[in-house]
């Protein structure tokens, strides 16, 4: 696994705080830094700390707000590990960010280290020569995103990913998809490439699955142990007892789910979805529960169904605790807050380049 994980922030004081207290004290930190903080959310972060956001937004939005907000000094990143590298890397260099947890990390992304993928580079370069180009799925590590700027590749996010791998096509009869094999795979197919064309890089075993020659599309074989979960019976179980039930999954799930699904794509088209159809409509959506209850919640003229209940919280993104972001807010207005995620310049030199190169397709 990656070693980025590093501590988590100690406890504010050790005199017991009621939840008011924190987010009291939470609300004024944040008033007396003013502009000089920005706090960015994912979508899928607890309620209790989405109130204290300035933005919520998926990682393409947040991506692009953290590269064009330069007035605030200090970025507050409430997310995962991945994503606040990608705001240090894309935000101005006086600009600082910090996350309430940085051990809140990225499963999918913790799936392709840089040796792994040095080695596939080398293993298939040797065999097809020049004629790929490797694209990484924001959800991976800085030096992951670096290694594709190097390449002459590029970033994606599940928002943008058809039109990267077309841009890729442009460059490239073949592309390696890293780190996700579903998105991949999924876009792929969305694009009528066959599966004859589609292989796969085992990781663990270090070598291809299908024909090196045939294949236009490389997949690494990393998964997100959330969005997994959700199974074709739970699309048709859930069909079978609410006829006209439409029913949108994130591209992460696999490829059955995705194909038995009315619709797919990335978080903000779920909320668009979901928003822009008519009051009385009735949804599934697969994907991270608390994105999906807050659905349910802010629109109560339509009902909104998790696809799964039980299995479909992102335990990282539930680090995030008001008690350690205002930790960070108050270390802030101390000059001294923990939590600060710094990529080294050379890392965030190439990965610019990828990360820039997304910026401009899409
Ligand atoms: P988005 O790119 O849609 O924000 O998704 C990020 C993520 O981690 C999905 O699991
Ligand atoms: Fe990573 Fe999956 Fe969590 Fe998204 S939901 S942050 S892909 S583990």
């Amino acid at each position: 696994m990656q070693e980025h994980h590093p501590e988590t922030p100690g406890k504010i004081s050790d005199a017991p705080m009621n939840g008011r207290e924190i987010e009291a004290r939470i609300a004024e930190a944040k008033e007396a830094l003013g502009s000089r903080v920005l706090i960015l959310c994912h979508h899928y972060q607890p309620d209790i700390i989405a109130r204290f956001a300035d933005h919520m937004g998926d990682s393409l939005h947040l991506s692009r707000l953290a590269a064009s907000r330069k007035e605030a000094r200090y970025i507050v990143f409430c997310g995962v590990y991945f994503m606040a590298e990608t705001a240090d890397i894309l935000s101005a260099p006086e600009q600082e960010v910090y996350m309430p947890d940085p051990g809140a990390g990225c499963p999918m992304a913790d799936m392709a280290r840089l040796d792994q993928v040095e080695r596939c580079w080398r293993e298939l370069t040797e065999r097809v020569g020049e004629t790929i180009l490797p694209i990484t799925y924001v959800n991976s590590s800085a030096e992951i995103k670096q290694f594709c700027g190097r390449h002459k590749g590029v970033v994606c996010t599940s928002g943008n990913a058809a039109k990267v791998m077309d841009w890729a096509f442009e460059q490239a009869p073949r592309v390696l998809f890293l780190p996700d094999q579903n998105l991949g795979r999924n876009t792929a197919l969305a694009k009528g490439i066959p599966k004859e064309e589609i292989a796969l890089w085992d990781r663990r075993k270090a070598e291809l699955q299908g024909d090196p020659d045939r294949a236009r599309v490389i997949l690494w074989d990393g998964f997100c142990p959330v969005h997994v979960r959700f199974t074709p019976e739970q699309v048709i179980g859930l069909r079978t007892q609410h006829p006209g039930i439409r029913i949108i999954v994130h591209p992460e799930c696999t490829e059955t789910v995705v194909r038995l699904a009315d619709g797919s794509g990335s978080t903000e088209y779920l909320i668009r979805e979901v928003r822009e159809a008519e009051s009385g409509s009735v949804f599934a959506v697969g994907t991270e529960l608390r994105l999906v209850k807050r659905l349910a919640s802010t629109l109560p003229d339509r009902t909104v169904y998790p696809l799964d209940e039980e299995h479909s919280i992102c335990i990282d993104m539930s680090r995030s605790t008001p008690e350690r972001l205002l930790v960070v807010l108050e270390g802030l207005l101390q000059g001294q807050a923990p939590g600060r995620i710094q990529v080294s310049a050379e890392t965030a030199e190439w990965s610019r380049v990828a990360l820039e190169r997304m910026l401009a397709i899409s």
